[in-house]
Order: C-alpha cells, then sequence, then structure tokens
C-alpha cells in the first residue's frame, strides 16, 4: 500500500443503511440517509469544497434512531442522529467550523 495524497480537513459520514421495515433493528437510516447524503454532496461541489471535505455513504454507524439517520463527523468524533435533509445546512457549517480550528 501507499499514502494517498489527498488529505481531507474534515469528513462528514453519513449512514444510509436500509433495513426491511420488519427488521428487530428497525429500517435503519435508508429512509432519511441518501437524500441527506445527496444535498451535502451537492453544498460541497456547490461551496467548491469538495477536495477539502469529504462527504462519504456508509453502512450503520451503530446508533441507529427511530427517524432520519445517523451522521459523524470527523476530526470533531462527533455523531448526530435524527438528522434528516434540512440538517445538511447545519452539518456543514459544523464542518467548516472543523476545517477552522485546524
Ligand atoms: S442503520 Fe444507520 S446507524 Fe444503524
Amino acid at each position: 500500500m501507499r499514502q494517498g495524497t489527498m488529505r481531507p480537513r474534515a469528513q462528514l459520514f453519513v449512514c444510509v443503511n436500509a433495513r426491511r421495515t420488519d427488521d428487530p433493528l428497525r429500517s435503519g437510516c435508508g429512509d432519511a440517509g441518501p437524500a441527506l447524503f445527496a444535498a451535502l454532496k451537492r453544498e460541497t461541489l456547490r461551496a467548491g469544497l469538495a477536495t477539502e471535505l469529504w462527504v462519504t455513504a456508509t453502512a450503520c454507524l451503530g446508533h441507529c434512531p427511530r427517524t432520519g439517520c445517523s451522521v459523524t463527523l470527523h476530526p470533531r468524533n462527533e455523531h448526530w442522529i435524527e438528522a434528516h435533509e434540512a440538517d445538511a445546512a447545519a452539518l456543514l457549517r459544523r464542518a467548516r467550523d472543523a476545517e477552522d480550528e485546524r
């Protein structure tokens, strides 16, 4: 392996995991995650931040909310639950704050 040259200043992981509605662990983040992920990607591209602020779709983050989806922000080590597409701007602000703190 070799180390890549890209170094994001912050990274948002958005859970897009979907389960069957009758799953004992509930349906997961599949209802809200993809829309929030798409909104965050769109906004980072629009702001010209795509190389510095990475937005990554991921599987289960281990804390499955009853509504919305889970999001983590690194390097802040923050975990957000019950997030929806409407939260994209707020999450982006948090991520940009993380950039500024470095
Ligand atoms: S399914 Fe999203 S955190 Fe578990």
